[in-house]
């Protein structure tokens, strides 16, 4: 198990950035990883949140129905951890529904 532990070891020091400053034969680094990923993002959501770009905020927000239904589940999924699934905050997180 020791001597397949330094080989994996070895190998992903090979492959990876690791060693000093040595790139990796792959050429990973996390900026491309990054940008790989935000480009696949838009290229499958740009075109669902493409009419909500030409709405004015106020029309967008304040009274589309389906703009508000996807902000909802969007707050939903990434932000309730911290601000609580009413926006008021707990202990350490920012009240999101004040006046700041
Ligand atoms: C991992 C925890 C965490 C998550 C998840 C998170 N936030 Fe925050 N948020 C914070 C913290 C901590 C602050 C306060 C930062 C500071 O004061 O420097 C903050 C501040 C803010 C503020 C500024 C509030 C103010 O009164 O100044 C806004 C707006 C905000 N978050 C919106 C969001 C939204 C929208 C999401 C979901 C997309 C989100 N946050 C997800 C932790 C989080």
């Amino acid at each position: 198990m020791f001597y397949i532990t330094c080989a994996f070891g070895l190998g992903y020091l090979i492959l990876y950035p690791g060693l000093g400053s040595f790139a990796g034969v792959l050429g990973w680094t996390s900026i491309k990883q990054l940008e790989t990923e935000e480009q696949q993002a838009k290229d499958k959501y740009s075109s669902l949140y493409a009419r909500y770009a030409e709405l004015s905020i106020d029309e967008a927000l304040g009274s589309n129905e389906e703009a508000l239904k996807i902000g909802k589940h969007l707050y939903l999924t990434y932000c309730t951890g911290c601000h609580g699934s009413d926006a008021g905050g707990i202990t350490g997180f920012p009240n999101l529904r004040d006046n700041d």
